[in-house]
């Protein structure tokens, strides 16, 4: 187990839909790179982490919401696809390739996501609220598509300027190397 360094924004990689998954090719690696990619998530406190993320052209996510009182809900999607969706919520959003940047975006409050899960077994997930909104985020991470652009246009052009000037910042982080306590 360990902790990758995450990809930042204008990182080529993000920019590119993810290659679909196929069992046969991964299975060997399969379960350390979960391993690595929840370890991942979790030093940095995030909901979900999508394989290009972490440098791999592969269509499969993580994602993790921690509930008060609850266990997390955790879940693995491969190969995932949204196949309904339904209602509208505008809320404060971030992503682990924006440190630190939260922006609002509008999303479906309701999805049904068909995918693979770490067993390559078929399933069908109903999710609402904030897990459906991690579950939108990371597929459009796999289809190569960042937060930033489903901002409402003006917020775009607003944000552009102070993006540019992050990016560079960003690219110097490299998670894989921080001391946990500084994570
Ligand atoms: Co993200």
């Amino acid at each position: 187990m360990a902790i990758r360094r995450i990809c930042k924004y204008g990182e080529k990689i993000l920019e590119k839909k993810t290659r679909k998954v196929i069992f046969e090719e991964i299975k060997k690696e399969l379960p350390a790179l979960l391993a690595d990619m929840f370890d991942t998530m979790d030093a940095v406190g995030g909901a979900g982490l999508a394989a290009n993320q972490v440098g791999l052209d592969l269509r499969l996510a993580v994602i993790k919401i921690r509930r008060e009182d609850e266990e997390p809900l955790s879940i693995v999607v491969i190969n995932p696809e949204i196949v309904e969706r339904s209602g509208s919520s505008f809320e404060e959003e971030g992503c682990l390739s924006f440190p630190g940047l939260f922006a609002k975006v509008r999303r479906s409050v309701k999805v049904k996501v068909r995918a693979m899960n770490e067993k390559f077994l078929p399933i069908e997930v109903n999710a609402e609220g904030l897990f459906a909104r991690a579950l939108q985020h990371e597929i459009d991470h796999l289809d190569g598509v960042v937060f930033v652009e489903r901002l409402p246009l003006m917020s775009r052009l607003k944000l552009k300027p102070a993006l540019m000037r992050l990016k560079t910042q960003w690219k110097k982080i490299d998670e894989s190397k921080m001391k946990p306590d500084k994570l």
